[in-house]
């Protein structure tokens, strides 16, 4: 790697944070080293996407749709020879278990081939002239600039990848920042990139974010900053760039989304789907489900049927067969969560389920909050761990208020058999956020459907096929044409 990246400073050690009975007892295994890059290496990086940029005709913003196509095709014919390792470092960096880590990997393959797809098809709609009122127009869909794309830990290489190959493809240039767990996985993918690109169009940075990323945005040379994470670092960041209006920002942000049970309902349904919406990856996913409000005549027994499942997950190794719970990656995450329990148990909750809260080196066993109430963090505090707050409610502005008064609205669940209340509700909610899922948990799949937020849950929309137009901007070549213009 020290050849490939000509880096010759400092490095880390990457320790794994899946250390709950490994071999090892309960030491962490040493996965690896990464370059600890400081500004002065960022800043090269910099210069080198910019470079690629302004390289002028023939390179990388002015390669025709069906050359930037060959690049990305090599580069994914390579990655996929990549699979059994970047699975395996996915289990290994950020504890998520083999199934969801092969699913993880084939999404990003397949989001990659349906990129391609999309763009054939904006390329074939939009390489078209139009005469209007004697102007003949020609628009051509054209490259923003250089691209920092930043991805968060728990999808380090999908979601990267959503707003990282759409970049590229689209004629930008690249800088991206692997996220803070899941930097080793992107290792195997360095010579892909090398010998797919030329050189300049994708400059990947390791290293302490404040360090390497703060520069590359106060140096006001960024054009489009993708960013999935919380809101706090995107904000802080942003506010570095010292011409914000000519910079175009692309954000998955923080959330809290809302499963509401309504007394119609069937019950086994919504259980089941509450669980996976709030539990899978340990519930370390924006698009989990973060609160439930379960109308109070049907809450013990949707309380009773929910901890029987959850009782019935497999918690473990991420390699051991079906898994289901696994250790949490981040460091502090148990005492965070312990924190959020805390406060909810001394105002009035009590955890439903048996174990529920229990801590094991980097484990946290999931727990059932109940009753939750507005006082307790839980209420609008975005856990992002497998934490499941239950609010009992008997009037339905109860949760209409609580969607409306959020500072979030990414999605929300409706779980009911009323045709007339479910329509009521999607009324009251479809301008409070970017997605209402019926009796379905909620997701951010399937990827040709878009995905956004409203308030501080997002800015622009993600899709296989907007993400193409995000990462790009029409430009009109208009000529005055009469019909004895012999030119
Ligand atoms: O963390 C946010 C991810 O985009 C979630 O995607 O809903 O497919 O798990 P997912």
């Amino acid at each position: 790697e020290g050849e490939l990246c000509r880096w010759e400073g400092a490095l880390a050690t990457v320790y794994s944070p899946v250390y709950l009975n490994t071999p090892q007892g309960d030491q962490q295994v040493v996965l690896g080293s990464t370059p600890l890059l400081d500004a002065k290496a960022a800043l090269s990086a910099l210069d080198a996407a910019v470079q690629a940029y302004d390289n002028g005709q023939g390179f990388w913003p002015t390669r025709s749709v069906a050359e930037r196509i060959q690049h990305v095709e090599a580069f994914l014919g390579r990655m996929r020879e990549q699979r059994d390792t970047v699975v395996k470092l996915l289990m290994w960096e950020i504890g998520k278990n083999l199934k969801d880590s092969e699913k993880e990997f084939d999404r990003t393959c397949d989001y990659i081939l349906d990129t391609i797809q999309a763009l054939k098809e904006l390329d074939r709609r939009s390489s078209r002239f139009e005469l209007e009122q004697g102007t003949l127009g020609q628009i051509r869909r054209v490259p923003l600039g250089v691209v920092l794309c930043m991805g968060p830990y728990n999808y380090p290489l999908n979601e990267t990848f959503t707003t990282l190959i759409p970049a590229l493809i689209m004629g930008n240039t690249v800088i991206f920042k692997p996220a803070k767990f899941g930097v080793l996985l992107i290792r195997p993918l360095l010579e892909a990139f090398r010998d797919s690109f030329p050189a300049g169009v994708i400059n990947i940075i390791y290293g302490d974010g404040r360090e390497t990323v703060s520069p590359l945005m106060s140096s006001g040379k960024i054009d489009v900053f993708a960013f999935i994470g919380t809101n706090k670092v995107a904000s802080d960041l942003k506010k570095l760039h010292p011409r914000p209006h000519r910079l175009r920002a692309v954000l998955g942000l923080d959330a809290k989304n809302p499963g509401i049970v309504l007394p119609e309902v069937d019950l086994d349904n919504a259980v089941n789907e509450a669980i996976t919406g709030a539990l899978s990856f340990n519930g370390q996913r924006c698009t989990a489900l973060k609160i439930l409000f379960v109308h109070e005549s049907i809450a013990d027994s949707f309380l009773e049927k929910f901890n029987q499942k959850l009782a019935a997950l497999k918690p473990g190794m991420p390699w051991d067969t079906g898994v289901a719970l696994t250790p949490l990656p981040e460091l502090g995450k148990p005492d965070y969560l312990q924190s959020l329990v805390s406060d909810a148990l001394a105002k009035g909750a009590r955890i439903t389920n048996p174990g529920g809260g229990e801590v094991r080196e980097s484990f946290f066993y999931p727990a059932v909050l109940y009753p939750v109430t507005p006082e307790m963090r839980l209420y609008q505090e975005e856990q992002f761990g497998p934490l499941i707050p239950v609010v009992p409610y008997r009037d339905l502005h109860t949760v209409i208020n609580y969607v409306r008064e959020s500072d979030y609205g990414q999605q929300l669940s409706l779980f009911g058999t009323n045709p007339q209340q479910i329509g009521l509700l999607v009324d009251a909610f479809a301008n409070q956020v970017g997605r209402i899922n019926i009796n379905t948990q909620c997701q951010r799949g399937p990827d040709s459907f878009p995905f956004n937020g409203r308030k501080n849950s997002a800015e622009g929309t993600l899709s296989v096929h907007d993400a193409l137009r995000v990462f790009s901007i029409r430009t009109l070549v208009a000529t005055k044409f009469q019909a004895d213009n012999k030119q």
